[in-house]
C-alpha cells in the first residue's frame, strides 16, 4: 500500500449493484471475458472486484458463548433483514459452517471453489482483481469478517493474488456502534498496516460512509480510495445528492488517494439476478458519468456487463471523457457556480486546459450564458464538446449552452 499505486482513479467493475449476495466466480470470469469481447477493456476498465458474499457464514448457533454473545444480535437482525427483503437465495445451511481452516486461514465458500484459480484467470487477460471484507466480526451480509484476524487476512489476500481491497466498515457495528474518531481509525488503521505488510501492491478502500470525515485522515493510514457517502441507488434524487454534495473536498483528492461518491449504477443493476435497467433517464446517466469523470472519483461499473446495451456501452467507452477522469494531473473539480439549478463545475487538466461540466438540475431544459471569467478563464480559448468529441471553435468572452433537464454538457476549454 502506497502513494505509489492508484495514481489515477481506479478504473473497473464491482459485483454489488448488480449481483449482490448471488455473485459467483462464474459471474466474475464473464464480467472479465464480457470487456474483453465489448471492447471496454481497452478503455481502462482494469480492477474486477467481488464484494461482499464470497466467504462462508459462521454458524453462531453453535459459538462459544462469549463470541456467541457478541454476534447474535447483529446476525439476528441480519437475518430478520434479509427475511424482510427476500433476499434469501440459496439453502442457507450450505454456507453454514466452519469460516476458517484450522489454521485460522479464511475459506471461500461453494461459490468461490478456487480464489487462486480465479485471480490466476483475471490477471491472465490483463485485468486486477479486487475482493471485500469488514473489520467486524461478521460483513455487512453477516458472512465471515476480518474481526480479529487482519494479518492473517491480508496474507491470504496477498497468497490468493488481489489486488485491491473494500474494506466495509458495516460489521464492526457489533464490536463499537457510536465511535470515536480514535475508534473509527483503528480498525482501518491495523488493516492498512496488515497491508503495507505483505509483499503485495493491494489498493485499500476504505469503505465507512464518510464518518468523521474520513477525507481528512484516510490517506495518512494508507488508504488508496474511501467512500464519502451511504450508498448509491440508481434514482435522481440519490444520484445528483452524492454527485453533487462532494464539493468542497477537492483538495483531499490527489494521485494515490481519492474521494470516493461509490459505484456506478448504468445499465442492468437491481441487486440480485432480477436484474432492470437502471432507473436513471439517460440526461441523468449522462450527468452520472461526467460529475464523477469531474471528480476524478474511482469509476466501478456497477451493472451486468453479460447485459450491456448500446446507449450503455457508449457511456463507457467514451476515450474524452475517461481521459477527464483518468488525467495524470489528479485534481478533482471545484464548484464554480451554483445558481437556480445550474452548477458548473470545473477540473484542471494536464495539458494546462480545463474540463467544464454545466449541469441542469432543474426540471425543464434551459439555455445558459457561462462567461470565461467567472471561470477564471480571461482571454480567447477554443471550446470542444467533450461527450461529441466535436471542436466548437473560438471562445472570446462567453458562450451559450442548452441542457436539458437533469442533463449536463462537458467541454474542455484551451
Ligand atoms: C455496504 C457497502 C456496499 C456493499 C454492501 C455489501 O452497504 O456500502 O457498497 O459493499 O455493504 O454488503
Amino acid at each position: 500500500v502506497g502513494q505509489h499505486i492508484a495514481l489515477t482513479p481506479p478504473m473497473g467493475w464491482n459485483s454489488w449493484n448488480s449481483f449482490a449476495c448471488n455473485v459467483t466466480a462464474e459471474d466474475i470470469k464473464s464480467t472479465a471475458d464480457q470487456l474483453i469481447k465489448t471492447g471496454l477493456a481497452e478503455y481502462g476498465w482494469t480492477y474486477i472486484n467481488i464484494d461482499d458474499c464470497w466467504m462462508k457464514v459462521p454458524d453462531v448457533e453453535h459459538m462459544e458463548a462469549k463470541e456467541k454473545a457478541l454476534l447474535e444480535p447483529y446476525y439476528k437482525a441480519n437475518v430478520d433483514f434479509r427475511i424482510k427483503t427476500k433476499k434469501v437465495r440459496f439453502n442457507e445451511q450450505e454456507l453454514i459452517g466452519d469460516t476458517r481452516d484450522t489454521g485460522g486461514n479464511i475459506l471461500s465458500n461453494k461459490d468461490f471453489p478456487d480464489m487462486k484459480l480465479l485471480t490466476d484467470y483475471l490477471h491472465k487477460y490483463g485485468f486486477k482483481a479486487g475482493l471485500y471484507t469488514s473489520p467486524g466480526p461478521l460483513t455487512c451480509q453477516r458472512y465471515e469478517g476480518s474481526y480479529k484476524h487482519e494479518y492473517a487476512d491480508a496474507k491470504q489476500f496477498a497468497e490468493w493474488g488481489f489486488d485491491y481491497l473494500k474494506y466495509d466498515w458495516c460489521g464492526y457495528r457489533a464490536v463499537v456502534s457510536e465511535p470515536s474518531l480514535e475508534e473509527v481509525q483503528h480498525p482501518y488503521r491495523l488493516m492498512g498496516q496488515a497491508l503495507k505488510d505483505v509483499d503485495r501492491d493491494i489498493v485499500y478502500s476504505l469503505c465507512q460512509y464518510g464518518m468523521k470525515e474520513v477525507w481528512k485522515w484516510g490517506a495518512s493510514i494508507g488508504g488508496n480510495v474511501w467512500r464519502t457517502t451511504g450508498d448509491i441507488r440508481d434514482n435522481w434524487e440519490s444520484m445528483s445528492r452524492i454527485g453533487f454534495n462532494q464539493a468542497g473536498l477537492e483538495s483531499y483528492a490527489g494521485p494515490g488517494h481519492w474521494n470516493d461518491p461509490d459505484m456506478l449504477v448504468v445499465g442492468y443493476v437491481g441487486w440480485s439476478k432480477n436484474l432492470r435497467p437502471t432507473y436513471l433517464s439517460p440526461n441523468e446517466q449522462y450527468t452520472h458519468i461526467s460529475l464523477w469523470s469531474l471528480l476524478a472519483a474511482p469509476l466501478l461499473i456497477g451493472c451486468d456487463l453479460t447485459r450491456l446495451d448500446d446507449f450503455t456501452y457508449g457511456l463507457l467507452s467514451n476515450a474524452e471523457v475517461i481521459a477527464v477522469n483518468q488525467d495524470i494531473l489528479g485534481k478533482q473539480a471545484s464548484r464554480i457556480i451554483n445558481e437556480n439549478n445550474i452548477q458548473v463545475w470545473a477540473k484542471p487538466l494536464s495539458d494546462g486546459s480545463m474540463a467544464v461540466g454545466v449541469f441542469n438540475l432543474g426540471e425543464t431544459p434551459v439555455n445558459y450564458q457561462l462567461s470565461l471569467a467567472s471561470l477564471d478563464l480571461p482571454g480567447k480559448h477554443t471550446l470542444r464538446d467533450i461527450w461529441k468529441q466535436e471542436d466548437m471553435g473560438n471562445i472570446e468572452t462567453s458562450f451559450s449552452v442548452r441542457i436539458n433537464r437533469h442533463g449536463v454538457k462537458l467541454f474542455k476549454i484551451k
